[in-house]
């Protein structure tokens, strides 16, 4: 048998619990990786992590509050202790709230930045020092086709992914020196718990989204799943600071 592609390697992956995150987690494991999936959702992780990892040797849940820089430092150290080392962190945890211009409030704008950029900040500021200090290490933020462009309804949800692009660039060049690498995914629309904002948002719109998508169907989370593989891998060496689509050629 060759060897997988993740052998070695461990990666931590937030907001895993469930939907895309989970999906990484379920690959990664798949090709030799050990991984900490971290969410608020305690009930889902564990049994996400009893799943991937019956006997618990190669997944490991932890209760997360993303923008809780406490529980970073929690994390970062539990990771540690049950396997040595983080070489990939995929910072996936986010949150959608449906909003324009005209009716998004202060709160729901708060809520959003906070969740959707200052965790992500928060995972990037805590895990380089590990990677820095090792010469070696993958950052993969999970950004948005919303984070390339323009899209109406999505005001502060553009704003935090926009943001997270952004950030994925300026700290690839901070950590290139040091050998850590940093790029960003910009799904396009993929079947998770997320896309039930879309079916709240009134019947038919989401019939509507799947019409504009080139290839015509809505992707499932494995199809973001092997892109965050092959950069969480060394196949992607010569690739920081990049953005990486999967979106069915909606942006196209
Ligand atoms: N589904 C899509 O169409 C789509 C498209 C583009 C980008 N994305 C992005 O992909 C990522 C994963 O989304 P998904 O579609 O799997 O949705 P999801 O809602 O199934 O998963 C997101 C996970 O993040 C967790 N989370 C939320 N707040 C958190 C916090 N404060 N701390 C820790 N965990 C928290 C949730 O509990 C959930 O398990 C998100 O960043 C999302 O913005 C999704």
């Amino acid at each position: 048998m060759g060897k997988s592609r993740l052998d070695g390697k461990v990666a931590l992956i937030t907001g895993g619990a469930r939907g895309m995150g989970a999906s990484e987690a379920q690959l990664f494991i798949d090709e030799g990786a050990r991984v900490v999936i971290t969410d608020i959702l305690d009930e889902d992780g564990k049994k996400t992590a009893e799943r991937l990892s019956p006997d618990g040797s190669r997944c490991l849940f932890l209760h997360h509050d993303v923008t809780n820089e406490a529980d970073w430092d929690a994390v970062l150290k539990e990771t540690l202790s049950a396997f040595g080392q983080i070489d990939v962190l995929v910072n996936n945890a986010g949150i959608f709230e449906r909003g324009t211009v005209l009716d998004t409030t202060l709160a729901m704008f708060e809520k959003t930045m906070d969740i959707n950029v200052t965790g992500v900040f928060l995972g990037m500021k805590t895990v380089a020092p590990h990677m820095v200090q090792r010469k070696s290490g993958s950052i993969v933020n999970i950004s948005s086709v919303a984070g390339l462009n323009g899209t109406p309804g999505f005001l502060a949800y553009g704003a935090s992914k926009w943001a997270v692009r952004g950030m994925t660039k300026g700290v690839a060049k901070e950590l290139a020196p040091f050998g850590v690498r940093v790029n960003s995914i910009h799904p396009g629309i993929i079947d998770t718990p997320m896309l039930q904002t879309f079916e709240a948002a009134g019947e038919g719109v989401r019939e509507a989204v799947r019409m504009r998508i080139p290839l015509g169907y809505e992707a499932e989370p494995i199809h973001v799943a092997r892109l965050a593989l092959y950069l969480g891998s060394d196949d992607s060496a010569y690739s920081t600071g990049s953005e990486f689509i999967v979106d069915g050629g909606w942006s196209a």
